[in-house]
């Protein structure tokens, strides 16, 4: 298939992304990286960022790892002014870790609910925060990773529904507040996205997805692909006005029409 992105359009360019190492933000690691930007990855596990490097290398994208948690503000600031030291600065950030489970808000204990707001929100945050100071200026390129939890609420996902709402709002007043700088801010919202450790959580048996997708427009999941193409396109010279945007991939989930029912 053509590629719509002109190659090595990022040729130069710089991208940190936090929760690199797999899933989802791997993928738009990955596709940054294969326009020609130098990456940098972040995650907790040293085993998921040594295999993900090792499939970045492998596909020829310049590549560097970083292990730590997104709720330890001191690990993020350190990671990310190293990636920033060695090439003097970064273009663009993806904030992309996240927990999820599936719990009742009354069955789950108060710390499960702190954990997902932490890791999502408050790392989103943290993020953002050390990220600021190595931002090459005017003209990078923000993005946080939401889910379609932040604007529709869905059963057993208090947790996640507010983390994500969080984050869609932090998005929206760092573009405000950043903006002056010439730093766009933007969220990436997907829906149901295949193959992907989200969606094993979210969706456990195979009737459970086929239900999931038939209530969406497009009548089937995203792909990682898809949400790392629009990745690019908010990180390219296409997107040079847009700040502050929530913009969906989701099939048109989020359109609305849950139940599916026509006529
Ligand atoms: P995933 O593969 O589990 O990706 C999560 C990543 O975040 C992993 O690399 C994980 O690596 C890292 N991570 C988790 N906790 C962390 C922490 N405390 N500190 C640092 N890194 C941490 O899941 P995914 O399904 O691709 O989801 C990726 C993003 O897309 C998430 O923001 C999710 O909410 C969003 N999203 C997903 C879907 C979907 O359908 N899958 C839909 C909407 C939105 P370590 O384990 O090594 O830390
Ligand atoms: N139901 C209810 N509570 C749960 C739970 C579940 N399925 N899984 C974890 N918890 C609770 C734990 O019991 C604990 O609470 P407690 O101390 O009161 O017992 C709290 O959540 C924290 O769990 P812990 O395992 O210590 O957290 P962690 O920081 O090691 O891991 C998670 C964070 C729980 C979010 C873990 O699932 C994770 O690392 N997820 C990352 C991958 C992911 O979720 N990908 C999909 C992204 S959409």
């Amino acid at each position: 298939m053509t590629d719509v992105f002109e190659a090595g359009i990022f040729r130069g360019k710089r991208a940190f992304v936090a929760g690199g190492s797999s899933g989802i933000n791997l993928a738009i690691a990955a596709r940054l990286g294969s326009l020609g930007a130098q990456v940098g990855i972040f995650s907790r596990s040293p085993d998921k960022v040594d295999a993900a490097l090792a499939m970045l290398h492998q596909n020829g994208v310049d590549a560097a790892g970083y292990t730590g948690d997104v709720r330890d503000y001191d690990a993020v600031a350190s990671a990310i002014g190293q990636f920033a030291k060695v090439g003097n600065g970064i273009d663009f950030v993806v904030s992309g870790a996240a927990g999820n489970f599936v719990a009742p808000a009354i069955g789950m204990s108060p710390n499960a609910f702190r954990t997902v707001i932490e890791i999502d929100l408050l790392g989103t945050y943290h993020v953002m925060r050390a990220s600021f100071e190595h931002l090459r200026r005017p003209g990078a390129s923000l993005l946080n990773i939401s889910a379609v939890q932040s604007s529709q609420a869905i059963p057993l996902q208090s947790h996640v529904c507010s983390a994500k709402a969080g984050i869609d709002m932090l998005t929206k007043a760092l573009a405000v507040e950043w903006g002056p700088s010439g730093v766009r801010v933007n969220a990436i919202l997907p829906g149901p996205i295949g193959d992907t450790e989200g969606m094993r959580r979210l969706s456990s048996t195979p009737e459970m997805a086929e239900r999931i997708a038939s209530a969406i427009p497009l009548q089937r999941f995203g792909t990682k692909a898809e949400v790392a193409n629009l990745a690019a396109f908010l990180c390219s010279d296409a997107a040079t006005y847009i700040s502050g945007a929530i913009l969906t991939c989701d099939g048109g989930q989020l359109a609305g029409n849950p139940t599916g029912v026509v006529g």
